[in-house]
């Protein structure tokens, strides 16, 4: 019998995303509400021991240019515990890293997979992975952005505040990929992030553009600083990253003299409000962006933060998965 042609999956899925997460800022505002719902359930049926397996047979390819703890463990649990399998891809086992292209290796890789993570450098690069799969590609982190990091710690922030319209997020340190997701976030979902940085260090400004013209539809308010007390001031939630992302080893004499004076440490966070959260996406460096006692006191909610990527991405891969069921049954 003829193999049916695979559709493509360049189709808007039931919340309205595109066919990949590449960014927050492309997720329209009422996906990412109910990406939060369904995590939040997602959650609840995890607590409760039920069994929820709407990905069965399906796999998801990991491919990583770049180490990973959390995001790596929490998509392949994640998508053991919906039913499917993951595949963790090492590039120096693939032929990419003997000059097979993009193009190639992400055609070839949708006629296997269901959905790939890639982690990498440029944004750029994730972008060309969407480009040439037809299988929905999620950013797992560039330099650019982390989407994934950011869509969970709204539901980490919702869980502490309640609510997130109106909340305040600072954010003190490097203006890197993990702030620039949270600025896009905070413009999608309503809230006030105040980001303390250098200027030199500033977040992405393109980033700070499109998240302003979100801002203005949601009612959310976007301020960057160089005075790390002004971005701390009666904040719900203090965020810090670490000082040296990963591919910036290069610049590591020069970030960590630009950032000494917006270290997260007891005295900055006494302008925060007293019941204010404290959040690191970890990896963390205690003696560097934020001090031991911070990190490790009672404000943290840092494991909750990796505890939630594992719901909020179940969510992501749901989402965009449910509706390829019956083609991954058809293969
Ligand atoms: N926060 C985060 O993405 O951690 P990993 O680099 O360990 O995946
Ligand atoms: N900004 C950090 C985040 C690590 C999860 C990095 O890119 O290395």
């Amino acid at each position: 019998m003829a193999a049916r042609p695979r559709q493509t999956a360049r189709r808007a899925s039931r919340t309205g995303f595109g066919k990949d997460l590449l960014t927050v800022s492309a997720i329209p505002g009422q996906a990412i509400a109910r990406l939060l719902e369904s995590a939040r359930k997602l959650k609840a049926l995890r607590r409760r021991g039920a069994r929820y397996q709407p990905l069965a047979g399906m796999t998801l390819g990991l491919l990583f240019e770049k180490p990973s703890t959390r995001t790596r463990v929490s998509f392949e649990t994640g998508m053991n515990q919906l039913g499917g399998q993951s595949l963790f891809l090492s590039l120096d086992n693939i032929q990419l890293s003997r000059g097979e292209t993009i193009a190639d290796t992400a055609a070839v890789l949708s006629r296997y997979l269901d959905a790939l993570v890639v982690r990498t450098f440029d944004q750029a690069i994730v972008e060309d992975w969407a480009r040439h799969a037809t299988i929905p590609v999620i950013n797992g982190l560039t330099d650019l952005c982390h989407p994934c990091q950011a869509l969970s710690d709204l539901l980490t922030i919702q869980e502490r505040k309640g609510r997130l319209k109106g909340v305040k997020l600072a954010y003190v340190g490097d203006g890197n990929n993990v702030a620039n997701s949270l600025i896009e976030a905070a413009a999608k979902t309503g809230m006030v992030i105040s980001v303390g940085c250098p200027g030199d260090h500033r977040p992405d400004q393109g980033v700070l553009d499109k998240a302003r013209e979100d801002a203005a539809r949601t009612g959310a308010a976007i301020e960057v600083t160089d005075q790390p007390q002004v971005a701390v001031k009666d904040a719900d939630a203090v965020y810090t990253d670490v000082w040296v992302s990963m591919g910036h080893e290069r610049e590591q004499a020069d970030l960590l003299k630009a950032l000494a004076p917006y270290q997260l440490n007891e005295r900055l966070m006494k302008g925060a409000k007293p019941d204010a959260i404290v959040m690191h996406c970890l990896p963390a460096h205690r003696g560097q962006e934020i001090t031991a006692a911070v990190l490790d006191g009672p404000q943290s909610v840092i494991l909750d933060q990796a505890e939630n990527r594992l719901h909020m991405q179940k969510a992501i891969l749901v989402e965009l998965l449910s509706k390829r069921g019956s083609r991954a049954a058809g293969r």
